[in-house]
């Protein structure tokens, strides 16, 4: 199978974590609002991706858009990450676990094949195991035989990033991570994405970004352009290479994350920003 240009990756991903109950009304909310792009996990611990299904039964009866519209994106969540309610048999070996994770999440999502499978996170914190080069090859059986398009890696530093383009011939294409301004923006990740091609997905831009959020520059940025410091937060993440993910739950907020798409910042505003906290 070919793979396909990472242009037809949305401009922004709508998260589904956390949400529960609530997952299907607000997976559709999103979709009504215009997002494209939903992030979801096969991991009933955090996510409802069963939900998230609904969600898109709802809207393709409607019509309001098809399957090839979209960018689905779900996650295999080694057992350390689940709690009871896993999608595949423990005793399994982790070749099968993804073959039945994928499965699951493929049935959840009414489906024939995702747009993205992203690696949770790595066994460890401190490098790229065995284990998870078990679980990458497996990842790529799946990609091979067209059950994702394009694959992923979340929750890494470099250091499992250079480990794993030591050990395996197929590189990621995303790399999703949580964000700290802090951390430059996750500038050594970053580079390493950029240099290599792979799309840097950042995640809690808002809520581990709290004091950027207070900061003066972003907010009289935010009054210059008539629009909020999440929307500055934003447009920054997506004029600096990332690709931004949003889990709100509010309607209106999902209507400025959007419409943060069309703010302009200035080359040295960005890297003001860059440079703001870390
Ligand atoms: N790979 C991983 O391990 C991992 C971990 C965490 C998350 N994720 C993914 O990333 C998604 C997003 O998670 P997140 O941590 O970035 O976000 P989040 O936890 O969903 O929180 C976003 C926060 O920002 C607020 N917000 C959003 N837009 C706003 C606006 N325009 N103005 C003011 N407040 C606004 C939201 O409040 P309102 O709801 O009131 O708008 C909410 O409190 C998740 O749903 C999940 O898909 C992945």
């Amino acid at each position: 199978m070919s793979t396909p240009p990472t242009s037809q990756v949305p401009g922004f991903l709508y998260g589904t974590a956390w949400k529960e109950d609530r997952t299907p009304a607000l997976a559709e909310l999103a979709l009504r609002a215009g997002f494209r792009g939903i992030d979801t996990a096969n991991q009933r611990r955090h996510y409802f991706e069963a939900g998230v299904g609904q969600a898109l039964a709802v809207v393709y009866r409607e019509g309001l858009v098809t399957r090839s519209d979209l960018f689905l994106q779900t996650k295999f969540t080694s057992l350390g990450g689940q709690d009871h309610r896993l999608p595949y048999d423990p005793a399994a070996s982790l070749r099968d676990q993804v073959e039945q994770s994928m499965a699951s999440s493929l049935e959840h999502l009414g489906t024939e094949y995702v747009d993205s499978y992203v690696l949770h996170g790595p066994a460890s914190g401190y490098g790229w195991t065995n284990e998870d080069a078990e679980v990458w090859e497996a990842m790529v059986t799946e990609r091979n035989a067209g059950r994702t398009r394009l694959l992923g890696v979340s929750n890494v530093s470099l250091r499992h990033l250079e480990q794993m383009s030591r050990s395996h011939t197929d590189a990621p294409v995303f790399v999703q991570n949580r964000c700290f301004a802090r951390l430059g923006w996750d500038r050594d990740v970053r580079a390493f994405c950029k240099e290599r091609g792979i799309i840097y997905q950042g995640f809690s831009l808002l809520t581990a970004n709290i004091e950027v959020l207070r900061h003066p520059l972003i907010n009289g940025l935010a009054r210059a352009a008539n629009t909020g410091p999440a929307q500055i937060v934003f447009a920054f993440a997506r004029l600096v290479g990332m690709l931004p993910l949003t889990g709100t739950s509010d309607p209106e907020h999902m209507k400025q994350d959007l419409d943060s798409l069309g703010l302009e910042l200035s080359p040295a505003t960005v890297e003001a920003i860059e440079s703001l906290a870390g």
